[in-house]
């Protein structure tokens, strides 16, 4: 792989199969040092502009290619991320401080991701319609098929640099749709490296472009083009409101906040139990929109439970993110930690007690367990995006069920628990996108229907189900 050209500190953006500099350039920083990692263009409306025409002059071209030919170029990418899946992890790890052994995780995902997405590729169906049995439906033939948008603008967050970029990336071309990508200020030389990476497949050029800016320049040019067809977007939900309501009549997927919360019922494993609440709670710093933030544990278990999580989360090693031994790092702004604190001392201060954490060392947010925490305050009810677990009493599991729906978020929720009444009743009663039955709520794979109920968003993602957001049916019918 010689072409690869991620080390340039003075970065361009990427339009039409081209790399362009912009007038301005902003330095990126290292979550976790703090030096500077590379300047990266703040692209202006006019240059996000040009990159849309682009995008929308190449639909016709990416429209011709057939499944087949979508498909191989998909496992193209997955194969380039196959064989660069060290330095694809590394750029992740330098630029958003995710440990290594979670960055490499994530490229493993996303070679799977864009494996789905070619496997997809194949698999897009319209359906016949049974005209005639309508009154007035006799000797007509209907069928439908699923046609590309045209210009999709995906903006993607800091947390999952690649793997959620892919979710937006594969299935856009798996539907032959064109891109155009602008990802999180924080987080650009993932996008920009993935560029490289698609540079070399056989995708029309202009069909994917990666455009490097500020929220508000890059962000407004896409939700207010008449070229764009479709948002689909990731990250907050204050942003993610604003969005739809600019939108006008423009497809809109939002993948925004949670407050994930998980029941623990008595009669269970613990054992089995506390390391995946570990890493619920504490992988990428707890900065993934289900991490596991609130947990009601029965209370014939509570004080077992505590005790051995509490153990587990004082053995995680804390500091630099390219170490393969670290499982915790720097948050991705220290003023995010910072607010991430001042919500901890407002728990403390209101009752809540820290079992172990609760305070920034040498720039790193320590993992940390809060017990007895009312469910007014802002650790418990805002999106936390932080290290910090909650873990109240309960007695009842119908107390859990209510408290894990007294929230205006709803992506996704988990149970332990034995009994099958019990799981049961948890599926059908708790107000989320996803029940998981003994897992965390943070558990996922690529390919299932991931997205929330409440203000944690609309339309779903997972390959299949993303594919079907960014096409539009067409209905055939021929009158025999
Ligand atoms: C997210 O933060 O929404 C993504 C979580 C994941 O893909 O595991």
């Amino acid at each position: 792989m010689n072409h690869i050209k991620s080390n340039t500190f003075e970065k361009n953006y990427y339009v039409n199969g081209q790399w362009k500099t912009a007038e301005k350039k902003a330095e990126l920083y290292s979550p976790y040092t703090k030096e500077i990692l590379a300047y990266i263009p703040q692209a202006s409306r006019s240059e996000v502009e040009q990159a849309i025409d682009m995008a929308f002059d190449s639909r016709e071209e990416m429209e011709k290619l057939t499944a087949y030919e979508r498909a191989s170029i998909l496992e193209h990418i997955a194969q380039l991320f196959a064989e660069n899946r060290e330095k694809a992890a590394e750029i992740i790890s330098l630029e958003a401080a995710k440990p290594m052994k979670f960055a490499l995780g994530e490229i493993d995902r996303t070679i799977e991701t864009y494996k789905f997405a070619a496997e997809e590729a194949k698999r897009i169906t319209g359906e016949i319609i049974p005209m005639d049995a309508a009154k007035n439906g006799a000797n007509r033939f209907g069928y439908t098929i699923e046609e590309p948008l045209g210009v999709i603008g995906a903006i993607t967050p800091f947390n999952f640099p690649q793997n959620l970029v892919a979710h937006k990336v594969g299935p856009a071309i798996a539907a032959g749709n064109t891109i155009v990508l602008k990802p999180a200020s924080q987080t650009p030389l993932s996008a920009l490296f993935l560029a490289e990476l698609i540079d070399q497949t056989a995708l029309p050029k202009g069909a994917f472009n990666v455009i490097t800016g500020s929220g508000k320049t890059v962000g407004d040019a896409l939700v207010e083009s008449n070229k764009v067809k479709m948002i689909t977007f990731t990250g907050s939900p204050a942003v993610g409101i604003g969005i739809r309501e600019r939108a006008g009549l423009k497809k809109v997927a939002l993948e925004l906040g949670s407050n994930a919360g998980l029941i623990i019922d008595k009669g269970v494993d613990l054992s089995q139990i506390v390391p995946k609440c570990i890493a619920g709670a504490f992988s990428n710093q707890g900065q993934v929109c289900i991490s596991l933030q609130r947990t009601y544990v029965m209370e014939e278990v509570f004080d077992d439970f505590i005790e051995q999580f509490v153990e587990a989360a004082k053995k995680l090693i804390v500091g630099n993110p390219l170490d393969k031994n670290t499982d915790v790092s720097a948050m991705i702004h220290s003023a995010e930690q910072e607010r991430a604190l001042s919500w901890v001392e407002e728990a403390v201060e209101n009752g809540a007690k820290v079992m172990t954490g609760g305070k920034i060392e040498n720039d790193v947010f320590l993992p940390t367990i809060l017990t007895n925490v009312s469910s007014n305050l802002n650790v418990s009810c805002q999106e936390v995006f932080a290290p910090i677990v909650i873990v109240n009493r309960i007695s009842s599991i119908d107390k859990g069920i209510a408290e894990i729906n007294d929230s205006k978020y709803g992506l996704q929720a988990g149970i332990f628990t034995n009994d099958i009444q019990t799981a049961f009743k948890a599926s059908k009663k708790l107000q989320v996108g996803g029940v998981i039955i003994n897992d965390v709520p943070t558990y996922r794979v690529d390919q299932m229907p991931y997205g929330g109920v409440k203000e944690s968003g609309t339309g779903k993602e997972g390959v299949k189900y993303a594919i079907h957001e960014m096409t539009e049916t067409k209905l055939v019918v021929w009158n025999q």
